[in-house]
């Protein structure tokens, strides 16, 4: 097997794509969601508390696994030791069960994107997201499926290019546009009158809402935005440079990411709040409640066709990378050419996929708990088999690769800052608050009433 697999070509491209990977969904629903029921900014003092403690931690460490071994993640872990080739299988199950349910929602945006481009005020109907979701609408337009193979496709076209020509390109040029579209957004959100009151509301920290949910909130959170120990990192770490700064990029990773959620976060909680709607958690926050505010605003129609852009090229180029994961692997084991491994990525897709996008309408009986399918999908990966891929990353570090190789592979390339919390951060601490996590996350969905 050659240890030359494809490069990063430009030196901010890790970057860019690392953090296309990392923003998504979870800075735009997550996040305003978790700061308005955690305590205002005390919740965002906690969270980029955790972002540097254990996020850039745990961010290096798959990075350097990566870039160490150049392999793919499977391969990656199956070369560290036979013992861990676990870790590799479920760091790959996660972003490909993850890529069936975000392409689902990914359509909902594209579909929603299109109607504020062309004007239509449907939306606006109390029962239009139900409907919709709920495969309920006639014509091919209104079917969910449509749009959920039609984001897929669009990924996996992308995809199909080189890493250079498609995944590095694409995501240079696409998020330096979302965080432009960004800051329009925030400026104009400012000019608002009355706005003053809603800012407040979000940044003045309410320590009486800080309990243990905050701390857990904010640990999870860091997971999925980071799309720590979800393979993509390791993936990414085997295209860099070896000249690279590891902890650096580990740092911009984490710092743009951060960014972006707490803008998003600006530009939500107080427009939802002056506009007296309830900022509630996942797709009903972006499909019901903001397109209900955007209408009562001046201009709002074009920040609701901004808003829904940024929102389409931060699911697209997250699903870039759980593609890439997948594909990597189907290139590796099968020996098939990108192109094909992409279509067969796509399909996959579509099989994971269809059941969460019928789950609000044919296959609505399949509910547990407040949860259908898309949700049950979600918990499956995050709250269920992210904890042991991540135990599993830390445990293969310190018995089989070895933290000093580890810390060589950092090194190399730059300094490294963190190395003195490094191995007592691996060895225990983060274990230890992943399993906290775990424990808390199987309570809290199975038994809510135990939890304060
Ligand atoms: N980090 C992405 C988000 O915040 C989600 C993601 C999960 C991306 C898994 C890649 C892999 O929405």
């Amino acid at each position: 097997m050659s240890e030359c697999g494809p490069k990063f070509k430009s030196k901010r491209g890790f970057i860019w794509v690392a953090t296309g990977s990392a923003v998504g969904l979870g800075n735009l629903w997550r996040f305003p969601y978790l700061v308005n029921q955690c305590g205002g900014a005390a919740f965002i003092f906690v969270y980029i508390l955790c972002l540097i403690v254990f996020g850039i931690v745990l961010a290096v460490t798959d990075i350097a696994i990566g870039r160490k071994t150049g392999k793919t993640v499977i391969r990656a872990f199956l070369d560290i030791s036979k013992k861990y080739r676990w870790v590799g299988y479920i760091s790959v199950l996660i972003p490909l069960i993850i890529s069936g349910y975000y392409c689902v929602i990914g359509g909902w945006i594209f579909k929603y994107l299109t109607i504020y481009a062309t004007g239509s005020s449907d939306i606006l109907n109390n029962d239009y997201y139900e409907s919709f979701i709920s495969c309920s609408m006639d014509g091919i337009f209104n079917s969910p499926i449509f749009w959920f193979i039609l984001f897929a496709l669009i990924a996996t076209i992308v995809m199909s290019f080189n890493i250079n020509k498609g995944l590095e390109k694409v995501s240079m040029i696409a998020m330096p546009l979302l965080l432009c579209i960004l800051v329009v957004i925030a400026l104009f959100v400012l000019t608002i009158p009355g706005i003053g009151e809603g800012l407040s509301y979000y940044f003045i920290p309410d320590i009486n809402k800080i309990n243990a949910k905050t701390f857990i909130g904010a640990f999870g959170q860091m997971f999925y935005s980071l799309s720590i120990a979800m393979g993509v990192l390791v993936t990414f770490g085997s295209y860099m440079d070896k000249n690279e700064d590891i902890e650096k990029s580990a740092f911009i990773l984490g710092g743009i990411d951060c960014f972006v959620s707490v803008i998003t976060g600006m530009i939500i909680v107080p427009l939802v709040h002056i506009y007296n709607e309830t900022v509630i958690s996942g797709s009903g926050l972006m499909f019901y409640v903001l397109p209900r505010v955007f209408a009562q605003m001046e201009f709002g129609h074009i920040i609701g066709l901004l808003f829904f852009l940024l929102a389409s090229i931060a699911a697209l180029t997250s699903v870039f990378s759980m593609v890439e994961v997948g594909m990597s692997i189907f290139t590796e084991i099968f020996g098939i050419k990108r192109e094909i491994s992409a279509f067969l990525n796509l399909f996959v897709i579509f099989l994971i996929g269809i059941s969460p996008c019928l789950g609000y309408g044919p296959l609505s009986f399949v509910y547990f708990e407040g949860s259908y399918i898309l949700e049950m999908m979600d918990f499956f990966a995050n709250t269920l088999l992210l904890p042991f891929s991540a135990i599993g990353t830390c445990m293969c570090v310190v018995h089989a690769l070895k933290i000093e190789n580890l810390v060589k592979e950092v090194k190399s390339s730059g300094p490294f800052r963190l190395e003195r919390i490094y191995s007592p951060m691996i060895k225990y601490v983060a274990p230890f608050f992943i399993s906290l996590i775990f424990i808390f996350g199987v309570i809290q969905n199975f038994f809510p009433s135990v939890i304060i």
